[in-house]
């Protein structure tokens, strides 16, 4: 008899020696009714050996489950984490599209801690597999999956096999807007494979329609921050030619990056343009362009644009120090003096980190999903 009662549940928690986060909430259906759904095979699926024995080794580990209040979910997640532990990965990835195939869906922690798994066994195609499955599955990836795919590019020696599996996403994403190839663009860079990152980027623009402004504003941070000014305001161009309306986001990322290369030419060309498209100048690219006419010796417009910034905004403490700094060097003292008197009677007001972190995070759009 399968299913009597004898054992708790903490008891079979404590035999696999694994805390159970995951909810009940979804796939609750009772133990008892699996059977019917798991293991009918469709005639039409080959199923090899293994992938046979995979089944039947899930099949005998449910049988083996005395509680009939666990959900099928959860027993499918405790032994598919199982499977990882054990290095069992294939039989992993197999039985997670099985169990998707038969509605039965497994968190993205599971996910999560397959890909990496995977990642340290060093399978790509194995990782893509399972990847390509999570997006399939519908649950959105979230910052350790992205992590995951970049990590797995930093192992992968052929880059046929990353434009395999970019297109293998660009197909099943088709049709939905290019969140993950975005993501998956930010974060190759952002582990420092830009050539790669670069790459993708190609490859999105190639598929045309399929690149949006976030992908653009992405890879103009991506290139600005590499130093590459002349790819970055080439692509800025193209980003416009192909009717992406450029954002407040755009704006910034490129002035901040022009700022940091000390390209005061650009910044203002940028700038005006900003304006001229209707936005208004905010606390970055205030600083940004103080900061960039005080490098640049330019005193007077960058205490002119620091008490033009007065007006709409609280500078931060940096942008006060910024111009304290320039208007010594330039042995304007006097003036120095008092501004840094009006730092120290305002400090409460000034802008600190927190409301740069703020554009920071709202300019990579990346959202906590999941
Ligand atoms: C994983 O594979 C090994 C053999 O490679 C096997 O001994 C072990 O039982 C497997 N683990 C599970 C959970 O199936
Ligand atoms: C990677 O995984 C696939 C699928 O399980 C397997 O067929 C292949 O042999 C593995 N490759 C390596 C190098 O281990
Ligand atoms: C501002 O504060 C700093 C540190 O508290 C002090 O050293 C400096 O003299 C002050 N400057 C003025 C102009 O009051």
């Amino acid at each position: 008899m399968y299913f009597c009662v004898t054992k708790k549940f903490f008891l079979l928690r404590y035999i696999l020696g694994v805390p159970l986060v995951h909810n009940v909430l979804c796939n609750n259906m009772a133990i008892g009714s699996i059977f019917s759904t798991l293991f009918t095979h469709s005639i039409t699926t080959q199923v090899s050996v293994e992938q046979e024995n995979a089944i039947k080794a899930l099949e005998l580990f449910i049988s083996t489950e005395k509680d009939e209040s666990i959900s099928v979910k959860e027993i499918c997640t405790i032994y598919i984490e199982k499977l990882c532990r054990s290095g069992n990965l294939s039989d992993a990835a197999y039985l997670l599209g099985h169990l998707h195939s038969r509605d039965i869906n497994v968190c993205l922690n599971t996910y999560n801690i397959l890909l990496t798994a995977i990642v340290e066994s060093n399978n790509f195609s194995l990782f893509s597999e399972v990847f390509k499955s999570l997006l399939i599955s519908n649950l959105p990836p979230d910052i350790t999956s992205y992590n995951k795919v970049a990590e797995a590019f930093q192992k992968v020696a052929e880059s046929d096999l990353v434009v395999n599996f970019v297109k293998d996403v660009c197909d099943i994403t088709f049709g939905k807007d290019p969140t993950v190839i975005n993501r998956i663009i930010f974060v190759t860079a952002k582990f420092g494979q830009i050539d790669k990152s670069l790459m993708i980027f190609k490859m999105l623009k190639n598929l045309d329609s399929k690149a949006d402004t976030v992908t653009f504003n992405t890879v103009l941070a991506i290139l600005g921050k590499a130093g590459r000014i002349n790819e970055m305001m080439a692509e800025f161009m193209v980003m416009k030619d192909l009717g992406h309306i450029p954002d407040m986001i755009t704006y910034s990322t490129l002035i901040n990056c022009l700022r940091r290369l000390g390209r005061l030419d650009l910044c203002k060309t940028i700038a005006n343009e900003m304006l001229e498209q209707g936005f208004e100048m905010d606390l970055l690219t205030y600083t940004a362009l103080v900061d960039v006419y005080g490098r640049a010796g330019h005193v007077e417009d960058a205490l002119g644009t620091f008490e033009e910034m007065k007006k709409s905004q609280h500078p931060s403490v940096y942008a006060y120090r910024s111009v304290i700094s320039d208007l010594k060097r330039a042995g304007k003292f006097d003036l120095a003096l008092r501004l840094s008197a009006e730092m120290n009677s305002s400090t409460t007001k000034l802008a600190g980190p927190e409301d740069f972190k703020q554009k920071r995070k709202s300019r990579w759009k990346i959202k906590q999903v999941g």
